[in-house]
């Protein structure tokens, strides 16, 4: 099947349109004929080389951890779901890629809400797990008056995680560089500027108190996330590996193997279905321009997430 691939790791102009062999749905899991899928930080540290995993990957790779399609194939054991059906999801981390192809199979995954388009829906299933998974550990249950700071709030997972807090009745401080303020404004929240000195700017907001905080970025601000709320046990780090050391917790994916393996897509779908919940997609680049796709999430400034429309290898053009 014909899919974007690399076949050596390299800057963004290594991705190009090839053929790979095609994947099958195993137990559990459903295949998709891709329309879209999400580019991904994780799909960048990999094709550049600079992924810890970098060791495990068989070359040619087809990058990509975000997808949305119709279903082809379904595996021994899924029940709910036929071939037909339209999804958004992932694929199994420890696949690490095979999203943006003419099929991918998929680990987890929802029905995808009329109300979203397909770059909507591909972009969204990882962020949606990982933001889902990090406001559980903050006990951000909906019951109490909570403030919440997110760092690095414009990006594909801070700007469904300040959406997804807001669903769940916190009021929401979001920083982003300037220029993205407008933008976390209109998904609901207070914007202030990220980099150091945050805790004066937050002050001067003249909001009362911080209850909980969330990095999303990993730039360094642990420190003055735990000032701010009085507390390690009130901050979950999603991206800076020195938060265990400093008695922060870090949120690290393996949905896959988890028992709900789609954890909060059903959610986030209905709360697009009533109106309450976007996926903000930035950018949409056909197959073809991977490269150009790889090379503006590099770069930013985000605003969501960068989608590939992959109708097009169907086509063969
Ligand atoms: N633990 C997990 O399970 C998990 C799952 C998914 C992703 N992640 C990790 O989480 C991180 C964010 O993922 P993402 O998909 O949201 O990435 P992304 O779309 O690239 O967004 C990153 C965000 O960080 C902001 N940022 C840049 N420099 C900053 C700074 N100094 N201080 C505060 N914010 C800053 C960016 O703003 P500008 O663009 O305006 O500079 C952008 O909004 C990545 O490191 C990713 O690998 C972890």
């Amino acid at each position: 099947m014909r899919a974007v691939r690399f076949e050596r790791f390299g800057p963004p102009e290594v991705l190009g349109v090839g053929s790979v062999p095609e994947p099958h749905a195993g137990p559990g899991e459903v295949r998709i004929a891709v329309r879209t899928a999400g580019v991904s930080p994780v799909d960048l540290a990999l094709r550049a080389g600079d992924s810890p995993s970098r060791d495990g990957l068989a070359l040619p790779h087809v990058p990509g951890v975000d997808a949305a399609g119709v279903i082809d194939e379904v595996g021994p054991g899924v029940t709910g779901f036929t071939v037909g059906d339209a999804v958004f999801g992932a694929v199994d981390v420890a696949r690490l890629g095979g999203a943006s192809a003419r099929f991918a199979v998929l680990a987890f995954w929802a029905a995808k809400p009329d109300a979203w388009s397909w770059e909507e829906a591909g972009a969204a299933a990882t962020g949606v797990e990982t933001a889902t998974r990090a406001l559980d550990l903050l006990g951000l249950t909906g019951e109490q008056d909570t403030t919440l700071l997110i760092d690095g709030a414009s990006g594909g997972v801070g700007s469904i995680a300040v959406q997804l807090a807001a669903a769940r009745g916190a009021r929401v401080l979001a920083t982003g560089r300037p220029a993205s303020h407008a933008f976390l404004t209109s998904l609901g929240a207070t914007p202030v500027a990220y980099g150091p000195g945050l805790a004066e700017r937050v002050h001067a907001l003249g909001i009362p108190r911080i209850d909980r905080a969330l990095d999303v970025a990993g730039k360094g601000s642990l420190d003055e996330l735990v000032a701010l709320t009085g507390s390690p046990d009130s901050v979950v780090t999603l991206a800076d590996f020195t938060g265990p050391g400093r008695g922060v917790r870090l949120s690290l994916g393996r949905y896959g193997g988890q028992p709900d393996g789609c954890h909060g897509l059903a959610f986030a779908a209905e709360q697009a279905v009533r109106g309450r919940f976007r996926v903000p997609v930035q950018a949409v680049f056909p197959a073809d321009r991977a490269a150009e796709a790889h090379a503006a999430v590099a770069t930013g400034p985000r605003r969501g997430k960068t989608v590939l429309d992959l109708t097009t290898l169907a086509s063969g053009a």
